[in-house]
């Protein structure tokens, strides 16, 4: 089992700030929503996915088991 990095859509307000903190990781679409790049979500680094994680004021970044 690994683990992907993936955005609750019904949660993200659009703060950017995962964006800002891993641009390498995080992407903005043109709505301004936040999604993880593609060939991403299972390789990301965890340093800076954990401080998005806890820098979104919506809790809208989350980690699944897949
Ligand atoms: Fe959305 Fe949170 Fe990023 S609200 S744009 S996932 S900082």
């Amino acid at each position: 089992m690994s683990q992907e990095l993936y955005i609750d859509p019904k949660r993200c307000q659009g703060h950017a700030r995962c964006w800002s903190i891993a641009p390498e990781t995080f992407g903005i679409d043109e709505e301004g929503f936040a999604y993880v790049l593609p060939g991403r979500e299972g390789a990301y680094d965890e340093e800076s996915a954990q401080k998005a994680i806890k820098n979104c004021p919506e809790r809208a970044i989350k980690v699944r088991d897949v």
